[in-house]
């Protein structure tokens, strides 16, 4: 707890969703990367926002997450903050920020957390040298989130957008790496696309949230990348994803209606004009 966010309940931190798993309670993530979405995100109960390297595919037009840059994630993740009030506040390193040394990843990671206030990192991946970076991290003060199953920034030696963890020997793998970025201090994790009873088996395993998406019902959160689940994303239409508002019609409608009354005469109308 600490400062009180827009919607008047306490300020969320690692340490308190590990609580909110203990209690049973389930936890509500959402992606966003402006201004103005994070200060409507402030008025909800959302638990954690995070700023996602989807960016690369949502707001800047590529079709991977691999040429997003940590200064293009620094941008966005400060105009975030700037928005933002109550909900924790985490930040992918984007590709490339965190394969390359401890001293790297620990550099690039000061960045975010300086130069954003932000007050966590996602790392991708749950081999030998991520768990090395989580350590480092985490050892530095910096609140680090996992994230396992699809990971797109290995979406080339992963071969493409498909259910994880299907084969035993690979499901094995995802519990015990689960196990490990657990042990090297990470305070939650992202399972991402993983049939729901090995989602499920990973989140009874550890004493950390596990944070779904495409995983299941059965894991401890859920996050969805707030553009598709608005609705502003039409051609993206996995089996997951819930929209929960229609938004790109609402602002289609909008734009054509504005045109309509620009072209017809009838705005701007006299109350939205100044006399004298
Ligand atoms: O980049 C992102 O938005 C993510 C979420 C889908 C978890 O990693």
């Amino acid at each position: 707890m600490g400062d009180s966010g827009e919607s008047g309940r306490g300020r969320v931190t690692a340490g308190g969703l590990v609580a909110m798993k203990k209690r049973g309670e389930k936890i509500a993530v959402l992606t966003c990367y402006d201004y103005l979405f994070a200060r409507i995100l402030s008025e909800s109960e959302i638990d954690v926002v995070l700023v996602g390297d989807s960016l690369g595919q949502v707001v800047l037009g590529h079709d991977s997450t691999l040429p997003v840059t940590l200064d293009d994630m620094i941008h966005h993740a400060g105009a975030v903050r700037r928005g933002l009030r109550g909900p924790m506040l985490v930040v992918d390193m984007p590709f490339l920020s965190h394969q390359v040394s401890d001293e790297d990843a620990l550099r690039n990671a000061g960045r975010v957390m300086r130069e954003t206030g932000a007050e966590g990192v996602k790392l991708e991946g749950g081999g030998a040298s991520v768990r090395d970076r989580v350590r480092v991290l985490v050892g530095s003060g910096i609140p680090v989130m996992g994230h396992l199953g699809l990971t797109p920034q290995s979406i080339h030696g992963l071969g493409g957008y498909s259910v994880q963890g299907r084969e035993k020997e690979e499901a094995d793998r995802l519990l015990r790496e689960a196990a490990e970025l657990e042990a090297a201090g990470c305070f939650s994790i992202v399972l991402e696309l993983l049939p729901t009873a090995l989602a499920d088996e990973i989140t009874r395993s550890i004493g950390i949230p596990t944070i779904g998406i495409g995983a299941g019902p059965r894991c401890d959160g859920q996050v969805l990348v707030l553009p598709d689940m608005l609705g502003l994303n039409p051609v993206f239409r996995p089996r997951f994803l819930r929209r929960f508002a229609e938004l790109g019609e609402a602002a289609r409608d909008g734009i054509a209606e504005y045109v309509r009354a620009v072209k017809a005469g009838e705005y701007p109308g006299a109350a939205e004009s100044y006399e004298g």
